[in-house]
């Protein structure tokens, strides 16, 4: 696959953490030790399914101390176009599957003075590497995670075993709000926010942060959602002289995939950069539903991002 390199790994424990979140452990099938990784990184996992192969990005919870084992925690989304419910219907220990190396886009600022982790249900996972490496670093951080209650928080006894009181909890349950207006005010000059979650509350976090005046370079996020599915169109490949059907249900990465085009992509979900392509020619709206480009870019029309991006029209010709 155009994402690198594949590592072979066994499916060696699953543990159900939530009544929706699994947490599964991957071990090396060469038995050699995985790549040493930087919190806030993630794999891409790829899953044969028939005929079909879905490629999704899971975050690395940790890697085992003698390096043999990776854990994700994937949350059975509702109304899956696949992966997730192939994780959770058809995975099972002594399965095997490939993934990527890692790949970092949501990194710890390491000289960041202090570090203010928020995160909102299946958003914990790159939290929890975070916070374990701020941990050994002996840095200054907090962690704020909004669950909907403690049997939906994903890791909350673990975070709380491992973090003690620097883990507050917002159970929506008991009507506990993340309310950032709070949290940001008294923080010291010199500290990073991460946030990852729900599309909302990515938003006003980072809103309440612009708002508190902090710089943009002290507010990182990752977005896990994949954009809603749209109506089917036709894409050519003006140099490579292939046309192919993206049906309502896929993205032009994965229909250019199935075509057998080996394009490039890391994060496959808008926020890398890597899978950007020159658009030729559309004939109908740009859907641009990435994290990437510029405004000026988007609206250009002359660029697009095949993992995650589509048109509203009936083709999109593209410089491959
Ligand atoms: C960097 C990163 C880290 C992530 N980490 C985690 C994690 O730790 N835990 C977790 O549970 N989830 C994580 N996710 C989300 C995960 O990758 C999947 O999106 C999620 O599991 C849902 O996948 P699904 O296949 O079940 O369903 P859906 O969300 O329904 O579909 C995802 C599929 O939609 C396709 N798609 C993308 N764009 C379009 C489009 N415009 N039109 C039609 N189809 C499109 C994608 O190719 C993908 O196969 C992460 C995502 C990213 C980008
Ligand atoms: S693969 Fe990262 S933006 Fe498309």
């Amino acid at each position: 696959m155009s994402g690198g390199v594949e590592i072979p790994v066994v499916v060696s424990d699953i543990e159900q953490a939530t009544p929706t979140v699994r947490r599964f452990r991957l071990t090396a099938a060469s038995g050699q030790p995985l790549p040493h990784f930087a919190a806030g990184s993630h794999v891409v996992v790829m899953m044969e399914s028939g005929e079909r192969i879905i490629r999704n990005a899971y975050s690395l919870v940790d890697r085992a101390e003698d390096g043999s084992s990776y854990s994700i925690g994937v949350l059975k989304t509702r109304d899956s176009r696949g992966g997730s419910r192939f994780m959770h219907e058809r995975v099972e220990v002594g399965s095997r599957l490939k993934i990527s190396m890692p790949v970092n886009l949501f990194p710890v600022f390491a000289p960041g003075r202090r570090h203010l982790l928020v995160a909102g249900g299946i958003g914990v996972t790159p939290i929890y590497a975070m916070a374990d490496e701020l941990k050994r670093q002996g840095a200054d951080y907090e962690i704020h995670y909004a669950v909907r209650d403690e049997a939906h928080g994903a890791f909350v006894g673990e975070l709380r075993e491992r973090h003690g009181d620097r883990l507050t909890l917002y159970r929506s349950d008991l009507s506990e709000v993340l309310a950032v207006r709070e949290i940001l005010p008294g923080q010291p000059f010199g500290t990073h926010l991460y946030v990852c979650g729900p599309q909302g509350m990515i938003d006003a976090v980072l809103e309440g942060g612009r708002e508190a005046g902090w710089p943009k370079e002290h507010l990182h996020s990752e977005h896990f959602q994949a954009p809603p599915s749209g109506d089917p169109f036709s894409a050519r490949l003006a140099k490579a002289g292939i046309t192919c059907e993206v049906r309502s249900d896929q993205s032009l990465l994965e229909a250019l995939e199935e075509a057998g085009v080996d394009a490039p992509f890391l994060c496959r979900g808008g926020a890398c950069g890597q899978c950007e392509v020159a658009v030729v020619d559309a004939d109908g709206e740009l859907v641009h539903n990435d994290h990437y480009l510029s405004e000026d870019e988007r609206s250009s029309g002359r660029k697009i991002m095949l993992c995650v991006s589509r048109l509203k029209g009936r083709e999109l010709v593209l410089d491959l």
